[in-house]
C-alpha cells in the first residue's frame, strides 16, 4: 500500500501503511515527552496491540480507556479524563493519539484541545466513517442532553494518519456507516466517485484505498477553502440537519448510528429540495 500525504494550511493527512509514514518520526519528536493514547473498549481490542508492537516509542505510553458507543460522548467522560490526565501530570508539550473511531476521534480531540488550553494531538482513525469524515476537518466535540455536538471546539490535529488495514476488524454494519458518509462526499462534490460507488457489490471494493482517497479528498478540498465554516463548509452538512435531528430523537430509546441518520437525512433534504423546487425530480431520484 502506497503512503501518500495530503498537505494544506489546514489538513495534514497521511493515507497508507502507518508503518510506513511519517508516524515513526513524529514520535521520536516527542521523545521527552509523555505520550498518551485514547481508545475505546472494541480498538483496545483490535487496534491498540499492532500500533505499540510496531512502535517501540509507544511501550511506555500512557493507555485511558474510554467506553464505547455515542451514548458515552459527553461531558462526564471527559471530566473524568481530565482528570485523569491532571494526576498522570500531562503538560502542554504532550502528545495524545486519538485511536478510534468518530467517537474516540470527536471526543479526543475536545479532551485535548481544552485541557491546558490544547495539547498537541493525533487521530489515528479505526473506523471507515472516521477515515473518510469525523477525523478529517478539525471539528471534535461532545453531545449534551441528548442533542448532537452541542459542545466543541474547531482545532486541528497534528497529523491524521489514515490506514485502511485497522478496517479488518471493523463489523459489516459499520462499515455501511462510512458508506453513508463516503455517498454523501460523492453527492456533494464528485460525480465520478458517486458513478463509482452507487453500485458498489462488497466491503472489499469500498475499502480499497483509492477509494477512501478520493471520498476524502472531497472533504479536504473544501475544508482548505472554508476551514471554519462560513459559507462553503456547510456543503459536508448534507443530510446532518434531519439527521443529527433523528439520532437525538431515538438517542433515548432505539439509538441509530451516525452513518444510518445520515443516510436517511440525505433522501429528506433532498426530498424537500426536490418539493420546492431546488432539485429536478430527475436528480431527486
Ligand atoms: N468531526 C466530524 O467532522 C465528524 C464527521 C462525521 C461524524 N462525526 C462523528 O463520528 C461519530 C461516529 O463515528 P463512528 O461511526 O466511527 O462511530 P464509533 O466511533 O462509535 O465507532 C463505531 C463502532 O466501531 C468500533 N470500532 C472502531 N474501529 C474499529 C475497528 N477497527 N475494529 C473493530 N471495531 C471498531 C467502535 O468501538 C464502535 O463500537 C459520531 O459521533 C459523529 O457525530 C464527526
Amino acid at each position: 500500500m502506497k503512503t501518500m500525504k495530503i498537505e494544506g494550511n489546514y489538513c495534514r493527512l497521511e493515507i497508507g501503511s502507518i508503518l510506513e509514514g511519517g508516524f515513526q518520526a513524529y514520535l521520536k519528536t516527542f521523545e521527552n515527552q509523555k505520550i498518551v493514547i485514547l481508545v475505546d473498549e472494541n480498538t483496545h481490542d483490535y487496534c491498540l496491540e499492532y500500533l505499540i508492537t510496531s512502535f517501540p516509542e509507544l511501550e511506555r505510553a500512557e493507555i485511558m480507556l474510554l467506553p464505547c458507543g455515542e451514548e458515552n460522548k459527553v461531558m462526564e467522560v471527559c471530566f473524568q479524563v481530565w482528570q485523569a490526565f491532571t494526576e498522570y501530570h500531562v503538560e502542554r508539550k504532550d502528545l495524545v493519539i486519538n485511536l478510534g473511531g468518530g467517537v474516540v476521534t470527536d471526543m479526543g480531540g475536545f479532551i485535548a484541545s481544552i485541557f491546558k488550553r490544547g495539547l498537541t494531538f493525533v487521530h489515528v482513525p479505526t473506523s471507515l466513517l472516521g477515515m473518510v469524515d469525523a477525523a478529517i476537518g478539525g471539528k471534535n466535540g461532545i453531545d449534551l442532553d441528548g442533542y448532537k455536538n452541542q459542545l466543541g471546539t474547531i482545532t486541528q490535529p497534528a497529523c491524521v494518519y489514515i490506514d485502511s488495514g485497522f478496517l479488518a476488524t471493523l463489523p459489516g454494519e459499520e462499515i455501511f456507516n462510512g458508506y453513508a458518509e463516503m455517498l454523501k462526499h460523492a453527492l456533494i462534490g464528485d460525480v465520478a466517485l458517486w458513478e463509482e460507488i452507487r453500485h458498489i457489490q462488497s466491503e472489499e471494493e469500498l475499502i480499497q484505498q483509492e477509494v477512501i482517497v478520493k471520498a476524502i479528498r472531497v472533504k479536504t478540498n473544501i475544508i482548505e477553502q472554508d476551514p471554519l465554516e462560513g459559507g462553503l463548509r456547510k456543503k459536508l452538512n448534507f443530510g446532518h440537519t434531519v439527521g443529527h435531528a433523528l439520532e437525538s430523537y431515538f438517542f433515548q430509546s432505539i439509538p441509530i448510528s451516525h452513518g444510518h441518520a445520515v443516510a436517511l437525512g440525505m433522501i429528506a433534504e433532498s426530498y424537500i429540495s426536490m418539493k420546492r423546487n431546488l432539485l429536478t425530480m430527475e436528480s431527486y431520484k
